[in-house]
């Protein structure tokens, strides 16, 4: 049985999630995915209660993918739409922040709805790119506002570290969850944010928990990794600046070892090793297909032991955590982690 939790008051989600970033335009450098194979992909996932997605409306098309599969369900399934919960984000763009205003935030709300075939947006997280730029607070205000309206049923943010998290709570906005990366090899918000979140009933949501797929078995005594998707690229930055390479194998046989002892794979292990830590809501997995779900159900079925997750503690304590808070390093001017990404998506 897939575990839920209850993010909000009457609202509840599965405690892996179903990340959709792969599915955008680009994410994947060669290989085309095959759009057929990903809708089997999800009802599979449906079906064995993985019944939360994250997508956003930067990750062009998963949007209205998600909305297609939502028609799906209205036809001949035993699931209905209104068995899955669609995550999406609001994410303006790094140019356009000092114009954001309520107007433009609707338009964003009001496309998401109908790319998505909803009546009200299940969960918005909010993103924003430069906290020079004011009108984080305000912003959140008008999400604030159209949950008031009927428009979204939570709202969320994402990438936010705790000082900026504060601002927006102290201002009186109930923020639900926060979604950030959060795996073996970034630990960040263990420095303050997870206590704040706790201290104020939000959950984390966590990204990069598999990071891209690096924490896998067919990994092991490789001497290097050509990058296959924009995930492998920004992890294996992440891997650089933390346990390095040799390391990242020792780490590798560590988790496979205690992957054995419970008969399950490396990438369950680093799944329930997040999942294990208090004030984690769930981890977001993300899916390029349907070969993991069979898999992925696996993750429910055992449960580290406290010398499992000594031994991992042990392990990690002996690297550096990544400087900065949570998504310092991203927002940080001429950073390799922020070179990579891709701050105007929303109006191309
Ligand atoms: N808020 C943000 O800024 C942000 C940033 C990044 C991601 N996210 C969210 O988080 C999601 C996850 O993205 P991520 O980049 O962090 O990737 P991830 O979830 O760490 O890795 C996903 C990859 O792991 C591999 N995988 C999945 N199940 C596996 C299993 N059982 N055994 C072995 N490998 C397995 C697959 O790789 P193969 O397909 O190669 O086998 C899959 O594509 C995204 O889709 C998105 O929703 C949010």
């Amino acid at each position: 049985m897939v575990e839920r939790f209850e993010l909000a008051k009457d609202y509840t989600i599965s405690r892996v999630i179903n990340g959709c970033w792969q599915l955008s335009e680009g994410h994947s450098l060669e290989t085309n995915l095959d759009k057929q194979d990903i809708l089997k992909a999800f009802h599979m996932l449906v079906e064995k209660g993985f019944t939360t997605f994250d997508c956003a409306d930067i990750y062009t098309g998963t949007e209205e993918l998600l909305g297609e599969f939502s028609k799906q369900l209205q036809h001949g399934s035993t699931i209905s739409p209104n068995d899955i919960q669609i995550h999406t984000k609001y994410v303006p763009d790094i140019n356009l922040l000092s114009d954001v205003d309520f107007t433009y935030t609707e338009q964003i709300i009001d496309r998401s709805l109908k790319r998505q075939n909803r009546d009200v947006l299940d969960l918005v997280q909010f993103h924003w790119w430069d906290y020079n730029v004011p009108g984080y607070i305000e912003t959140a205000g008008d999400l604030y506002r159209l949950k008031e309206k009927g428009k979204i049923r939570n709202i969320a943010v994402t990438n936010f570290d705790m000082k900026h998290l504060s601002e927006i709570v102290d201002a009186g906005i109930p923020i639900v969850s926060c979604q950030n990366q959060y795996s073996v090899f970034d630990r960040r918000p263990e420095k303050e944010l997870l206590d704040y979140c706790k201290s104020k009933g939000i959950s984390l949501l966590c990204y990069g928990t598999l990071s891209g797929g690096l924490l896998a078995e067919k990994w092991i005594g490789k001497p290097s990794i050509q990058p296959e998707t924009r995930s492998h690229v920004k992890y294996l930055q992440v891997i650089e600046e933390t346990l390095g390479w040799d390391s990242y194998q020792e780490l590798l046989l560590l988790l496979q070892r205690i992957a054995k002892k419970h008969s399950v794979s490396v990438a369950h292990v680093a799944t329930k090793y997040i999942l294990s830590q208090q004030g984690v809501g769930a981890t977001i997995i993300g899916v390029r297909n349907s070969s993991h779900v069979e898999s992925n159900a696996h993750i429910f079925t055992f449960e580290l032991d406290r010398s499992d997750i000594k031994e991992l503690n042990q392990f990690l304590d002996n690297y550096p955590i990544l400087d900065g808070e949570p998504f310092e390093l991203e927002r940080t001017a001429d950073s390799k982690f922020r070179n990579i990404m891709k701050m105007n998506l929303n109006e191309e």
